[in-house]
């Protein structure tokens, strides 16, 4: 039932719509066979704007000056958590900057608070913590981290994320450390990033198989012009400088490359959880976030950050979040999911297999 490299790559480079359909209408079956119907919902809450990192590619990059800075409080995050409750969601998805000013012990009670009064699966996806830290935070109950490795192409990595004066971690070993320590652990790359071939994404799918990821989140780069790729993009200025690759094998940054991933990784990894990403919905509004659930996905994270926060969380322009009310995206939601033959999950969604949680 998987696949072969060549296979991959033969659908990477696919452009006929027919036979993409096909491909979508497979990863759809996949998908109906190995997690079943139900679309769960993860309540987004983005805690912090502040970035000690400085990735080429990121809008809250500590590089960014003019980046808007912010950071919820610890009250602000519980009701927000309590509302994920009244909308139906079994967990909360805690994301943020590495942020230096969010203390292990502070973010520690939080995860308590939210696992024992208010009883939802907790996600933290909070940046390259020390070890102690999410030994921590897995003592207070969190259930599942992301991490995403961006591409599996050493040197690109490099290039678009420079090491801390601490030196280079690799992201893939940072995964493997979640998963030893008892998190679910989650990761994902970008499609489109300047440099990256073909044949990178298709390492990219592989290593999802090899790391056995309960969630895989998969989304187009989105130039942001304040950032180094941004300013390279547009006028060829910008302190990165990308091996150029032919057009022919530079992967596009569009909604259709992120399906075709998505759909490859619903065949390669049948069980995994897999979102429906806010970038995909950023470049296509009206159907993008619908389009990801029919070639595969099976997450939707709606975003609960209270509304006066979310114009900080700029991670790059536009973002289809930044003016859907949590209340309206709730039910919006649920409305196209009905209208598609889907049904919302019910309880905190973890990978089926496992079993641990919920
Ligand atoms: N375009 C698309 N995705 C981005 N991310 C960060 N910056 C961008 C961008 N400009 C993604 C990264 C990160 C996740 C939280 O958001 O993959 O891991």
């Amino acid at each position: 039932m998987t696949m072969t490299r060549d296979e991959m790559l033969g659908w990477l480079r696919e452009t006929d719509p027919a036979r993409l359909a096909a491909l979508f209408e497979r990863a759809d079956r996949v998908r109906h066979e190995s997690v079943g119907d139900a679309i769960h919902l993860r309540g987004l809450l983005e805690v912090s704007s502040y970035c000690v990192q400085r990735c080429a590619y990121c809008g809250i990059s500590a590089a960014n000056r003019s980046a808007r800075r912010m950071r919820m409080s610890a009250d602000e995050i519980l009701a927000a958590a309590r509302s994920a409750v009244d909308y139906g969601y079994g967990t909360v998805v805690m994301q943020g900057g590495e942020d230096y000013g969010i203390k292990a012990e502070w973010m520690a009670a939080i995860v308590r608070e939210i696992k024992d009064e208010i009883g939802l699966a907790v996600t933290l996806s909070l940046g390259e913590r020390p070890e102690s830290d999410l030994v921590m935070w897995r003592a207070a109950g969190a259930d599942r981290y992301l991490l995403r490795f961006e591409t599996s192409d050493p040197a690109l990595y490099r290039l678009i994320h420079p090491a801390l004066p601490g030196g280079f971690k690799d992201r893939v070993s940072q995964i493997r450390r979640l998963q030893a320590l008892g998190y679910e652990a989650g990761s994902g790359v970008m499609v489109g990033i300047p440099g990256q071939s073909w044949e990178s994404l298709v390492d990219d799918i592989m290593t999802f198989a090899d790391l056995d990821l309960d969630m895989i989140g998969v989304g187009p780069f989105i130039p942001h012009p304040e950032t180094p790729i941004g300013r390279y993009l547009a006028d060829g200025t910008g302190d990165v400088a990308f091996p150029p690759l032919p057009p022919d094998e530079q992967v596009p940054g569009t909604a259709e490359t992120a399906f075709k991933v998505i759909a490859l990784t619903r065949i390669m990894c049948p069980d995994a959880n897999i979102p429906s990403t806010t970038a995909i919905a950023t470049l296509n509004r009206a159907a993008g976030r619908r389009q990801g659930l029919m070639c595969g996905a099976n997450v939707v994270m709606p975003n609960l950050t209270p509304a006066k926060y979310r114009e900080c969380y700029e991670i790059y322009p536009d973002k289809a979040t930044l003016v859907e009310t949590a209340g309206v995206c709730a039910r919006d939601l649920r409305e196209s999911f009905e209208a598609m033959g889907r049904t919302i999950g019910t309880g905190a969604g973890g990978r089926r297999h496992r079993g641990t949680i919920g």
